[in-house]
């Protein structure tokens, strides 16, 4: 890459300002962890091996009932458009309920924790669940008339209700579009719009530190900015978190809103039939962030998306019928849809859903729950894991529950808070597992399998099964392991959890995600497409990856992916802003934060009420996710000779890093005069 490029089409990456720790030594699982574990046979990753991909796919295919097995395991046609199990016929919902109905009806599939402490939790077996998702999916397919191939919005809160909800849609084919409950009413908006829904499904209210939150008044908001953009949502249906009882402030609107609690009673006792689903149908649709423009709709398929979940889900997460697993993300968010609901119930877990925030009312709340539940799988967070340290660092050993097996995900563990996790919440048994992988892959892309493979602190570990990470640089050579050098991780085949298309726009597929190293655009030949994570990582000469973060303009917030492009244009609605930048920042507990840089429009004074008004823009257009740590009201940007803000400067200043060379720029005498603002007049580095 020539330096030209390198000032002006690459500025700030994560990759350039991530930590660097050192290797750390291996970690070895216990005796009793192994003996009990699905996974215990190192011949899996022979069986598994690059030269006999796509066969071995069958290996999770066959974890699933089909109503008709299928025919091609992988059809390429179609290139890098990949269609998994095809001729085959299944449905999402038989095989996370009914089937299980023989043998586990009376077990709990659902244990939903109401953030407060007096309000009792509810177990909702299988039985009750099949139950409910045939009466809910009645009033889909009944009032509203939905059918297979309908896209359906939600924007439900952590309740039981949004399994329920899931699952409905899933039995009739529909594509369920679930947006993080924290998110806006406008971010909800652009959401309905791009995937065409005509029903908002939502609740009235929920609980957040303590506080019955209105939730109801997101979706008017949503309705009203999805009209304005051309799509009018038909009717929004209402849950309410107090069955019987509306809990939120703001009023129904006549004519569109139902209350589904009012609803149902003409569905008790309804059973829907299961659709026979083709296995690549879309299941769902989840969004997230890009470098550029709007959020992108992955879509998920049927029978491959299911297919990686349950497999992965045996193999590394170890879930087994008998175990109660806690995965304390979001439904909202993919790990959600993978791993709270589709993955563990494929497998007849016992799944536990929480409401509230983890360090609410007090540091101890997750180990009461583990406790009270006798939770032995656990899944979260960096992000969570520094929060309870920092609030309760002793508090795990107050509680008398025991782990077997825990997860961490969505961004680089630093090994001292990896070892607090093992020792502490852990308390030295449980293995730990790493687990790097993105909304577009439906399932683990690295992590060791853990009664095979030692743990790496620090480390994600090697590709999982049948995954075959390859890294390369930017002139496409292969950096090999050991080298010591990072590059960009691609994964060199398909795997049936992978999303099929960017919804609608299969281009904007094509060129994010293969176009960068794809050998041959014509080629039907899998070998040809590489799969850009968009990610920079190094691998160690034992083949673990050790990811360092993101190679683009996206930042990862408390795990979660913010495009950068996205917080810009949200600044850029508050008419006196005429430019804005955003960087990553350093956080101590949410790993990064964003960092607003703006100037203002000639003649217009800086002020701190405008400084606020950007801010609160954000939060209407995105959601508090993304509200910026601090906005910066600059007398310029610092800008190449061509005019490109140069977001690394600014990314330096904002870390207290060195800003490096700046004489090129066309205003060079701008990076002093930031630096004293946001460092202050000693240049103390923000993050110390
Ligand atoms: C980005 C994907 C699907 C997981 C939830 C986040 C980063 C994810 C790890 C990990 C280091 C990680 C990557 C990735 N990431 N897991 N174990 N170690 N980094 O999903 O919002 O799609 O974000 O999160 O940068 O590209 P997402």
């Amino acid at each position: 890459m020539s330096e030209k490029e390198k000032g002006e089409s690459i500025e700030t990456s994560e990759a350039e300002i991530a930590v660097h720790w050192a290797e750390e030594g291996f970690v070895y699982p216990s005796a009793q962890f192994i003996a009990q574990a699905n996974m215990t046979d190192p011949a899996v990753y022979d069986r598994m091996a690059l030269d006999k991909c796509p066969e071995y796919w069958k290996e999770y295919a066959d974890m699933l009932t089909w109503y008709k097995y299928w025919d091609t395991i992988l059809d390429t046609s179609d290139a890098p458009c990949y269609k998994f199990f095809k001729g085959g016929l299944i449905n999402a919902s038989y095989n996370c309920i009914d089937r299980h109905l023989a043998q586990y009806k009376n077990k709990t599939a659902i244990h939903f924790v109401p953030e407060p402490e007096d309000e009792k939790v509810e177990h909702i077996t299988y039985q009750e669940l099949y139950v409910r998702v045939n009466e809910f999916a009645s009033i889909l397919k009944n009032d509203l008339g939905l059918k297979a191939g309908d896209r359906v919005t939600l924007h439900l809160p952590m309740v039981g209700e949004l399994p329920v909800t899931m699952l409905a849609c899933a039995r009739l084919g529909i594509i369920h579009s679930q947006v993080f409950g924290g998110f806006s009413g406008r971010a909800c908006a652009d959401r309905i719009v791009d995937s065409g829904s005509d029903y908002l499904i939502t609740m009235d209210a929920y609980y957040r530190s303590g506080q019955l939150q209105d939730h109801k008044e997101k979706a008017d908001i949503a309705c009203d900015d999805a009209a304005k953009d051309g799509k009018k949502v038909k009717k929004v249906l209402i849950w309410q978190r107090y069955p019987g009882k509306y809990s939120a402030k703001t009023p129904l609107v006549e004519g569109r809103d139902l209350i589904i609690n009012d609803m149902l009673k003409k569905h008790y006792g309804a059973r829907i039939d299961p659709v026979q689903m083709p296995a690549e149908a879309p299941l769902f649709l989840m969004y997230t962030s890009g470098t550029t423009g709007k959020p992108k709709g992955c879509q998920h398929s049927t029978g491959g998306f299911l297919a990686y979940v349950t497999g992965t889900s045996k193999y590394i997460q170890d879930i087994h019928p008998t175990d109660v697993y806690w995965c304390m993300a979001d439904i909202g968010w993919i790990t959600g849809h993978s791993y709270i609901v589709y993955g563990p119930l494929s497998l007849a877990a016992s799944s536990v859903i929480f409401e509230g925030v983890p360090t609410y009312p007090d540091a101890g709340r997750c180990w009461r729950i583990a406790q009270n539940l006798d939770v032995n799988i656990f899944h979260t967070a960096p992000t969570a894991i520094r929060a309870l340290r920092k609030v309760g660092p002793d508090e795990p050993k107050k509680y008398t529950y025991h782990f077997k097996h825990m997860t961490t995900v969505g961004e680089p563990i630093e090994p001292e808070v990896w070892k607090w996790y093992y020792k502490e919440v852990g308390k030295g048994e449980a293995i730990i597992v790493d687990t790097w992988w993105q909304t577009e892959n439906g399932g683990f892309l690295c992590s060791t399998v853990p009664a095979i493979k030692p743990m790496k602190p620090g480390s994600a570990g090697p590709g999982v099964p049948g995954i075959h990470p390859i890294v390369y640089d930017n002139d496409g050579n292969i950096v090999p392991a050991g080298s010591g050098k990072a590059g960009n991780i691609c994964i060199q085949n398909p795997w049936p959890g992978m999303f099929q298309t960017i919804w609608g726009d299969r281009d904007r597929f094509v060129r994010t995600y293969f176009e960068r190293y794809c050998k041959n655009p014509k080629s039907k030949d899998w070998r040809d497409w590489p799969y850009l994570t968009g990610d920079a990582a190094v691998v160690a000469a034992d083949g673990y990856v050790r990811i360092l973060g993101r190679i683009d303009d996206v930042i990862n917030v408390s795990g979660h992916r913010l495009g950068t492009k996205e917080i810009e244009s949200a600044a850029l609605t508050v008419p006196e802003v005429a430019e804005a930048a955003v960087v990553p920042v350093k956080h101590e507990i949410k790993g990064k934060e964003p960092d607003l840089y703006i100037a203002l429009k000639p003649g217009i004074k800086s002020t701190p009420e405008l400084a606020k008004a950007i801010s609160a823009a954000i939060v209407r257009e995105i959601g508090a996710i993304a509200r910026p740590r601090k906005v910066w009201i600059v007398p310029d940007m610092p800008k190449t000779r061509s005019g490109k803000i140069m977001r690394r400067v600014l990314g330096a200043i904002s870390n207290g890093t060195d800003v490096g060379d700046v004489m090129t720029l066309a205003n060079p005498e701008i990076v002093e005069l930031i630096t004293k603002m946001v460092q202050g007049e000693e240049g103390k580095p923000v993050i110390p």
